[in-house]
């Protein structure tokens, strides 16, 4: 190839986020350098890339698309989460499980050199509204990993044999493509109602589930969320790495998802500390779901601020539901 094509080549290559080709063309280039007879400068070159190759460790080798396939899709959904730690409002205890969990995957390489493995089966408790799926959001967006669901419409069939079939299908793609995969209300596995005879293939069927989570040694992420703690047997927290429990937030987290999700519409001196006094007791999504109710009034009335009133009354309607 001529030289010119070798630069168009590796520069596509290099826009076009491919590692692999760009470091093709590069040892072509190499070669064809020490044909002509540089040998320094096709050493040199040499040199360069598999330096270059070796900090491309496997944490950045880039994650295909993927989009699963066959069965698989409609046991599996993808999607590539945007979300930021920093959008979540939590409590210390449970930020700073989070960010261990984050430090030690960001860490896999050096980690695994000693023989060691990073935080990777987590358990997520707490009521509906305070942030447990969008957890696993938040650890696939900040490992710009492909987050995947789990559906357990499908993957629950009538027949224990294919419902296990199916649970081993999306265990086979942990192994094979790395990603965050998350099992939401995966204890309603052994919960459903119907016959007697149902009900035990369910247990059989969550305790399979349970069985392949202890066995899993892939390097995926896998994420179980739950509303229930008490109905759990204590026995499946020891197959986890992290037990994470979540909350309602206090007044003072209350005040801060206010502030966070009203600033753009804030009318000054906005009575924040007396707004979250009204919002005490309901959930982040309900507390989330009355701000975007007043910025959209706002919005529709043509106002470039929300009312303090307008704030409460959504707020109050919030709680109003609950008694329902
Ligand atoms: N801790 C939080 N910080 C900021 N926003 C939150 C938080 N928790 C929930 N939210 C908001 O509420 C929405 C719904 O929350 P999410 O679906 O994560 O709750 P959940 O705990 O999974 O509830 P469920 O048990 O019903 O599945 C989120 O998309 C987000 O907008
Ligand atoms: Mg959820």
């Amino acid at each position: 190839m001529a030289r010119s094509d070798q630069m168009k080549a590796l520069l596509r290559a290099y826009a076009g986020d491919n590692k692999e080709h760009f470091y093709a063309v590069a040892m072509q280039m190499a070669a064809d350098e020490a044909h002509r007879g540089h040998t320094k400068l096709a050493a040199e070159l040499r040199d360069l890339i598999d330096e270059a190759k070796k900090k491309t460790s496997f944490v950045n080798k880039p994650i295909p698309l993927a989009q699963p396939k066959g069965e698989l899709s409609e046991l599996l959904t993808v999607h590539y989460p945007q979300e930021h730690l920093q959008q979540m409002v939590l409590s210390s205890s449970v930020e700073k499980k989070l960010q261990r969990v984050l430090r030690e995957q960001r860490n896999i390489d050096r980690l695994k050199a000693h023989g060691l493995s990073p935080r990777r089966k987590l358990l997520l408790i707490g009521p509906p509204g305070t942030g447990k799926t969008m957890t696993a959001a938040v650890i696939a967006g900040e490992l710009r990993l492909p987050l995947f669901t789990a559906r357990f419409d499908s993957l629950i069939t009538k027949f224990m044999g294919e419902s296990s079939a199916k649970l081993r299908l999306v265990f086979d793609a942990l192994k094979s493509t790395r990603g965050v995969y998350f099992f939401d209300e995966f204890d309603s596995l052994g919960l459903q109602r119907g016959s007697q005879h149902d009900v035990a293939e369910m247990r059989r069927t969550l305790n399979m589930f349970l069985q392949l989570i202890e066995q899993d040694t892939s390097d995926s992420l896998l994420i179980a969320a739950t509303n229930h703690s008490k109905d759990l047997d204590k026995a499946l927290f020891r197959r986890f790495d992290d037990i994470i429990q979540y909350d309602s937030p206090d007044e003072a987290q209350v005040e801060l998802l206010l502030r966070n999700k009203l600033s753009l519409f804030s009318p000054p001196n906005l009575d924040y500390a007396t707004l979250a006094k009204h919002g005490q007791g309901e959930s982040h999504a309900d507390i989330v779901k009355a701000c975007s109710d007043s910025v959209k009034d706002a919005i529709m009335d043509d106002r470039d601020m929300v009312s303090f009133d307008e704030v409460i009354q959504h707020l109050e309607e919030r709680s109003q539901r609950k008694s329902l």
